[in-house]
């Protein structure tokens, strides 16, 4: 489709421009990277993927009550999305210990966490994503006390929703990562919901669907994360009005 201007190009999307203020182009790349951009590669198809997942989690919450940027799909890569204000957080809900929290305190793997935790990190590539806690966050002016709440409700609200959604897939919701960001005064979820970010394991087998396939070197990314639209394609058709 014809885009305007390159706003901002991320790791695995780019920011573009509309002919509205107010709305922006959302494009999934191919691309994936790792470990602080450390490990980088191509994925022919991811974009595909993680642009369907996002679609359908987006409008999935927008109808059990909860505020996004999604606006509508415009091809198989792209979607139009409101221009938000973001907040450089990235909110992290943990149900199982998994990644990060692993390496950092005596949990298990997969030691299961109830009731969830949320932790959030400053999003600061420079700075390595450092963990950020309640009284910095309102000490940097990023969000007031008041938001701080309404950020944590809205996190566990989409945690169930999602945990909810996967049970019935047959997969355990592990892990995921969210963005925020401010329109007129309301703070709305951004950003995506994808296979890149969160952590997804089969129930029967804990074998990952998710971007761990490529962090470890775990097998085939794209057949995983094939197989996770395909489950959200069954379940779409099984859920027809
Ligand atoms: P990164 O910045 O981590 O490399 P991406 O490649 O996913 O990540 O780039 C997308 C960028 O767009 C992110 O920085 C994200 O915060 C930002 N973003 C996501 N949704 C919106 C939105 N609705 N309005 C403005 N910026 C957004
Ligand atoms: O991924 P890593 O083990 O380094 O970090 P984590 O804190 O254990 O990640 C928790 C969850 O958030 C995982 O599902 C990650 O994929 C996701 N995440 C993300 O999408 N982007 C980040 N910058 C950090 C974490």
């Amino acid at each position: 489709m014809q885009t305007g201007e390159l706003l901002y190009k991320g790791k695995a999307k780019s920011i573009y421009r509309t002919d509205k203020d107010d709305e922006l182009l959302a494009v999934f790349r191919d691309d994936i990277t790792a470990f602080n951009g450390e490990k980088k590669d191509e994925f022919a198809g991811k974009g595909e993927y993680n642009f369907a997942a996002s679609a359908f989690f987006f409008d999935f919450l927008e109808k059990n009550g909860v505020k996004t940027h999604y606006l509508r799909a415009v091809d198989e890569r792209s979607m139009i999305v409101s221009k938000l204000n973001m907040i450089p957080l990235e909110v992290i809900a943990r149900n199982r210990a998994a990644g990060s929290v692993v390496k950092m305190f005596p949990f298990e793997e997969g030691q299961i966490l109830d009731p969830p935790v949320v932790v959030t990190d400053y999003k600061d590539d420079e700075r390595g994503d450092p963990s950020i806690n309640d009284d910095l966050i309102v000490a940097l002016g990023l969000l007031t006390p008041e938001e701080l709440a309404d950020v944590r409700e809205k996190t566990l609200t989409i945690n169930r929703l999602l945990s909810d959604f996967f049970e019935g897939l047959g997969l355990i919701l592990v892990d995921f990562k969210i963005e925020f960001g401010r329109k007129d005064g309301m703070i709305l979820l951004g950003d995506e919901i994808s296979m890149d970010s969160m952590r997804l394991w089969d129930m029967s087998t804990m074998e990952s669907f998710d971007k761990d396939v490529y962090r470890f070197d775990k097998g085939d990314l794209m057949s995983a994360y094939a197989r996770v639209v395909e489950k959200i394609n069954q379940w779409k058709d099984s859920h027809m009005e």
